[in-house]
């Protein structure tokens, strides 16, 4: 079985996807994970992340691995955690310059399939139910309002001791959605099969219980 689930940043993806994984006994596939562990790798070699040879090669190189133990992501390239590393603000705003590059795309969809081969998936990112898993048994697209991402987003940072102003992460995440949205290779939008979900005015609780029963109903 493979779920995929898709959305833009702050609408509750990860959350999700991680609890549904957890639930149903599924492999939890954080594709975001994988274009900021490129985009924290290159910075920190010095790779041109503008130059695209440099950056495929750089990427055919390396090794990242997601693991999971204890309801805990790790995430490693080469061998060595990055798992805080990717999630640095200025990581995040670097993306962009990976993700949007056909070539860099089509190692890392080969890299998520692999994922699938493996056994029965929970794939989140902004392209699961549109390229990387056409077929996939579920498709959810989470969504909801920029103010409640931003806020989402300030919450998280601080509990990680980062103070990032909630305006700056407002502009920054209206700003990541348009270039994920406007990129011309898979860019961020609802597959057509896919369930739209608000979660602008739901818990996580909520949301879990709603997509669960989705995924029931449709077993049965
Ligand atoms: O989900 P997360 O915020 O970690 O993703 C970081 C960035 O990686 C996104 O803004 C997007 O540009 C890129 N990404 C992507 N395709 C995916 C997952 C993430 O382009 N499937």
């Amino acid at each position: 079985m493979i779920i995929a689930i898709d959305g833009p940043a702050g609408s509750g993806k990860s959350t999700i996807a991680r609890r549904l994984a957890e639930r149903l006994r599924l492999t939890y596939l954080d594709s975001g994970a994988l274009y900021r562990a490129l985009t924290y790798m290159c910075m920190r070699d010095g790779v041109d992340l503008g130059d695209v040879p440099a950056v495929v090669k750089f990427l055919e190189a390396l090794d990242i691995d997601l693991q999971y133990a204890a309801g805990r992501q790790r995430v490693l390239a080469n061998g060595r955690d990055i798992t805080a590393e990717i999630r640095d603000p200025a990581v995040t705003r670097q993306v962009y310059y990976v993700a949007k590059e056909p070539a860099v795309r089509k190692e890392m969809v080969a890299h998520q399939r692999a994922f699938g081969k493996r056994g029965d998936l929970v794939a989140e990112g902004r392209d699961m139910g549109t390229v990387v898993f056409p077929n996939a048994d579920f498709k959810f697209y989470l969504d909801a309002g920029a103010d409640v991402r931003a806020q989402r987003r300030h919450r998280e940072l601080r509990e990680k001791g980062m103070e990032v102003p909630l305006e700056q992460l407002r502009k920054e995440i209206e700003q990541r959605d348009r270039t994920d949205m406007e990129r011309k290779v898979a860019p961020l939008k609802r597959a057509e099969d896919a369930t739209v979900v608000d979660t602008s005015d739901m818990t996580i609780d909520e949301v879990v219980e709603h997509v669960m029963e989705r995924i029931e109903k449709g077993r049965k």
